[in-house]
């Protein structure tokens, strides 16, 4: 792990009381996955990183190329191949106060752990989704540490016995709680646009290449609750999933057959593959 400007032991207890990651979730983060000794799509992360910084007015204490420089160490130490890296960075320690610190430097993060992966049972049989409402903010392009809202949906899904909860603002699909949403009618592959109402993501933009390469006609739509429960194929999209089907919406059974999410993961997996 790193902290602030050294790589320490990732059990190590380093964060002070007032740091304002803890005390308001006042930074940003991101989460990258490393295949084959290389983070994948790692400039469209740091971008996003960058705009996120930008969006919640705090200047990230190190350039692009030297957080490159720190995951490329950090991986050297870490001896490992398949990797997930979260990176955040907030606006740093201060006594405890609304009003953000002047002169007080952003606090950069990271830990690196061996790469989390999907069961293949899970990953062919697809997982079951709940559909909640979205109580987050308007601003949810930023990839802010407040994840409270995502975490209490994820939780009531979960305990439900679903996979991910996928929310739902003014009877219209954004995104899932740690994903993206995407559905298939007639052929045609659906997503919610990328509005302040989602977080953009970059394994939904890859998939959207690979569905312009596959020539699979694609469109950013407003996706009502019902058309998600009567779609073709639902499937999500993260860093940490990669593509992902639904089977259920709900106590809906989506149809066996996925010829589309079926192409697209295997189009996305070929990308990372010659990553
Ligand atoms: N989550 N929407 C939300 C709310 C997310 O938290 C994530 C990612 C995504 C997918 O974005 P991307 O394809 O860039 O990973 C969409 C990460 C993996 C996380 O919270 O750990």
């Amino acid at each position: 792990a790193f902290y602030g400007d050294s790589f320490i032991d990732i059990n190590d207890k380093v964060v002070p009381i007032d740091e304002r990651g803890h005390q308001f979730g006042d930074g940003v983060y991101e989460y990258v996955k490393v295949y084959n000794g290389t983070p994948f799509l790692l400039d469209e992360h740091l971008e996003r990183l960058e705009k996120s910084a930008l969006n919640i007015l705090l200047q990230l204490p190190y350039s692009r190329q030297e957080i490159k420089d720190f995951i490329q160490e950090g991986l050297r130490r870490s001896g490992l191949q398949n990797s997930d890296i979260y990176i955040q960075v907030t606006r740093g320690i201060s006594p405890r106060n609304h009003l953000f610190p002047t002169n007080v430097p952003a606090q950069f993060a990271m830990t690196i752990r061996s790469g989390k992966v999907v069961p293949n049972e899970q990953r062919k049989q697809g997982i079951s989704v709940m559909i909640l409402e979205d109580e987050r903010w308007a601003n949810c392009f930023i990839k802010s540490l407040n994840l409270l809202p995502n975490l209490l949906a994820k939780q009531k899904a979960f305990e439900h016995g679903h996979g991910e909860a996928i929310l739902s603002r003014d009877g219209y699909i954004t995104e899932g709680s740690s994903s993206n949403v995407f559905a298939v009618k007639d052929g045609v592959l659906y997503t919610t646009p990328a509005t302040n109402r989602i977080l953009h993501g970059i394994t939904r933009a890859a998939v959207i290449e690979c569905a312009s390469k596959l020539n699979i006609p694609f469109k950013e739509y407003d996706m009502s609750e019902d058309f998600l429960r009567h779609a073709d194929e639902v499937f999500i999209t993260s860093t940490s999933v990669e593509v992902l089907p639904v089977s259920k919406v709900e106590s809906i059974t989506l149809p066996d057959e996925r010829p589309i999410t079926t192409a697209l993961a295997q189009a996305y997996s070929e990308l990372y593959a010659t990553n």
